[in-house]
């Protein structure tokens, strides 16, 4: 099969497909016995992203075991601004915690030295995934959007409340857009090197776009995503970029019309009436809820037949709203596949 004609490709470059392609945030994951065992292996989570060859079998056991149309890269969003000199760790059995930003100096200090020689076993395992994939199977990259990175950097980790990001957008304080602009520039970058390595579509998590001051919307995420996605374009114009800025609600439209990517990945909040009117600006993506895929049975069936029913007339590819959590029974997933395929 050539490049051209792979479902989830096609899909996201604006095709309506049948079957409907689909894959899963967070695929590959602790729900999954052979991802604990890999860890394991492993010693840690960030040793398991930086050994390529060990991030490229976790980056394939959802596909073995499941057959999705998309493979995501196992890595993470952190790794970016570790790459630019922040330190980071994960508790054992916690989230992730950063050396929070607090001053001028600590603003200065990132930079780009060391990107590259980072982030290289990270493209080490693209090339290491590339020969594994099986025909059909679309490589996916990704990164984490300037805001959503950002908020680990000066919160220091997972947040609550997002105090101290929010006082510095209060403050309108300059240090900030100096942190957007580096993260914009070292965000390309690595995404053009993960298109370069061999990956074939990306997608940029905004998980926290949801929270950003409505009069602060444009200057946080609509220009720095149309920034990232200016610079990807003209080098890689044939690559699709997916945006998933996670609990915009009203403001869906419009950062789908003026971002310019190519594919909108929409929460489960999202009315599926609102989704349908999206998809007149290019595919849509989403949004079973991540819990009704714990939940499993009749509730599953019936919440998968709702999307596929209400969608998959138009440019669509099925996902869940957020990640698999890790409670999911794999045996969900696979029922969730098998619906997906025996849809007309
Ligand atoms: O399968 C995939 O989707 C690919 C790999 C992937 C991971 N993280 C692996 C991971 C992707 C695409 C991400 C993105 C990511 N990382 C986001 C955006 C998407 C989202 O979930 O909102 C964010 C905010 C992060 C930062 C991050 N990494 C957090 C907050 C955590 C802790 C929460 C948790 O689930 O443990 C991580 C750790 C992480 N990243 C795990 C995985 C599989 C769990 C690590 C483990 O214990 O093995």
């Amino acid at each position: 099969m050539t490049a051209r004609g792979k479902p989830l490709l096609r899909a996201l470059q604006g095709e309506a497909v049948r079957p409907i392609p689909y894959w899963l945030m967070r695929q590959a994951g602790r729900y999954l016995p052979e991802y604990r065992a890999l860890r394991q292996r492993a010693g840690s989570f960030l040793d398991l992203c930086y050994t390529p060859a060990l991030a490229a079998e976790a980056t394939l056991q959802p596909i073995e075991r499941f057959g999705m149309d998309g493979a995501i890269l196992f890595s993470d969003i952190l790794l970016v601004p570790q790459a630019l000199g922040q330190k980071l760790w994960f508790e054992p059995n916690g989230g992730p915690k950063l050396s929070a930003l607090r001053n001028d100096s600590d603003v200065e200090a990132l930079n780009f030295a060391k990107l590259d020689e980072t982030l290289a076993p990270v493209y080490a395992a693209i090339r290491t995934i590339v020969p594994r994939l099986p025909k059909k199977t679309t490589l996916l990259g990704f990164a984490g959007a300037p805001w959503t990175v950002a908020t680990y950097m000066i919160e220091g980790g997972s947040s609550r409340d997002f105090s101290e990001i929010l006082a510095w957008v209060a403050r309108r304080d300059g240090r900030f857009d100096e942190i957007i602009a580096k993260l914009v520039e070292a965000t390309a970058r690595h995404l053009a090197a993960e298109i370069a390595a061999g990956v074939e579509a990306v997608q940029l998590f905004d998980t926290w776009a949801g929270i950003v001051p409505e009069g602060e919307f444009e200057r946080l995420v609509i220009k720095p995503t149309r920034q990232i996605v200016e610079r990807l374009k003209r080098d890689h114009p044939d690559v699709p970029v997916i945006g998933f800025p996670r609990g915009i609600g009203p403001r869906y439209r419009r950062y789908f019309a003026e971002t310019g990517i190519d594919a909108l990945s929409i929460d489960a909040e999202t009315s599926l009436d609102e989704a349908r009117a999206l998809q007149s600006l290019g595919a849509v993506q989403g949004n079973l809820d991540p819990k009704t895929l714990v939940a499993g049975g009749k509730v599953l069936d019936v919440a998968v037949h709702r999307i596929l029913d209400c969608l998959g007339s138009g440019p669509f590819v099925f996902n869940l709203g957020h990640g698999v959590v890790p409670e999911t029974p794999p045996d969900h997933v696979a029922r969730l596949g098998e619906l997906i395929r025996a849809h007309g």
